[in-house]
C-alpha cells in the first residue's frame, strides 16, 4: 500500500509588504519559526489595485540563495548588475541563484489592471552560497503542461513531476543539492491529484483560489486558501479540490539541515558571514569574484 502524506502543519499568511511598497501576502518566513528547510520565504501578490503595485521592487541586492519570481498575470521588468534584463509576464518565471551577489530590481510595466504572482526564496546550501550568481527567464510556453484525469492541469515549472508513471520535466533547474520540485495545479470540482514525491524531501501546497482537502482517507485535513500546508517527510502527496475549483503550488526540495543566519535579503550560515555581505555591499563589491 503507498503511504500518503498527512498534512502535519498550517502557516498561515498575513499581508505585509515589501520592495518600494508592494503589497503582499507573507506565508513561509513571515518570521523565523515559519521556514520549511530548504524553503526560506514565500510571498504571493495579486491586486487589480497600481497603488498595491506600482511602486515595484527598486535596486536591492541578494546573496546566499535561490530567488524564483512566477507570474499568473501582469507584467514587470527585471534588470540586475550583471548586465541580464528581461521582461517577465503571465505564465513566465524568472530563476535566479544570488550565490555571492547579485543588484537587482523588478518594476511593473504596468500602470492599470491585474499583477498576480509569487516569489519564492530556496536557500542554497553553505558550499555554494559563494557560487558565481546566474539568471535565467523562462517563458510561459516553456513550460510544460500536463492534462491529469478529471479535467485539472499541471504546469511544472522546476524539477520532476511524477505522474501516472510518467515523469515530466520543468523547464527551470534548481539547486544541485535541494533539486527543488515547483508546480502550478488546476483542479476543477471534485477533482484529485495523486504524485510521488522523493522521501525526505520537504514539501508544502499553496492553495491561492479555492479549497484543498489533504492527505489520506482516514486523516483528511482541509486547507484554506492562502494558507501554506506543510506535509509529512513520507510518502505520495495526495490532494482533491474540496467544494469546487481549486488552484495551488506544489513545492517540495530536499533539506539542507545547515544553520540559517538572514539579514534581510542575505542568507548565509553564520554571523560573521552575513557582516561580510554587509560590508562588501557597502564597498559595493557584492558580487565580485
Ligand atoms: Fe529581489
Amino acid at each position: 500500500m503507498t503511504l500518503i502524506r498527512p498534512l502535519a502543519r498550517i502557516i498561515p499568511s498575513v499581508q505585509t509588504s515589501d520592495g518600494g511598497g508592494v503589497t503582499l501576502r507573507r506565508s513561509l518566513g513571515k518570521d523565523q519559526a515559519s521556514r520549511l528547510d530548504p524553503f526560506l520565504m514565500l510571498d504571493a501578490f495579486s491586486s487589480e489595485d497600481p497603488e498595491d503595485y506600482i511602486a515595484g521592487f527598486p535596486p536591492h541586492p541578494h546573496r546566499g540563495f535561490e530567488a524564483v519570481t512566477y507570474m499568473l498575470d501582469g507584467h514587470m521588468r527585471h534588470e540586475d548588475s550583471l548586465g541580464h534584463s528581461g521582461e517577465l509576464k503571465g505564465g513566465g518565471a524568472q530563476w535566479m541563484i544570488a550565490g555571492r551577489g547579485i543588484v537587482h530590481s523588478e518594476m511593473p510595466r504596468q500602470e492599470a489592471g491585474r499583477m498576480r504572482g509569487f516569489q519564492l526564496w530556496i536557500n542554497l546550501p553553505a558550499r555554494d552560497k559563494m557560487c558565481p550568481a546566474s539568471y535565467r527567464d523562462i517563458q510561459a510556453d516553456e513550460i510544460p503542461v500536463i492534462d491529469l484525469a478529471g479535467g485539472g492541469r499541471a504546469k511544472v515549472i522546476a524539477g520532476a513531476f511524477v505522474h501516472d508513471g510518467r515523469t515530466v520535466d520543468g523547464p527551470a533547474r534548481g539547486g544541485a543539492v535541494t533539486r527543488p520540485l515547483y508546480v502550478d495545479v488546476t483542479l476543477p470540482a471534485g477533482a484529485s491529484l495523486t504524485s510521488p514525491l522523493p522521501d525526505g524531501h520537504a514539501a508544502f501546497l499553496y492553495p491561492y483560489e479555492g479549497r484543498l482537502a489533504v492527505g489520506p482517507e482516514d486523516d483528511t485535513k482541509i486547507l484554506e486558501n492562502q494558507n501554506a500546508g506543510i506535509l509529512a517527510r513520507i510518502g505520495d502527496v495526495a490532494v482533491a479540490a474540496f467544494d469546487g475549483p481549486v488552484r495551488f503550488l506544489l513545492l517540495a526540495a530536499h533539506p539542507l539541515d545547515e544553520p540559517v543566519v538572514q539579514h534581510g535579503p542575505f542568507v548565509m550560515n553564520t554571523r560573521e558571514e552575513i557582516e561580510q555581505a554587509v560590508a562588501d555591499y557597502r564597498a559595493g563589491t557584492l558580487g565580485l569574484p
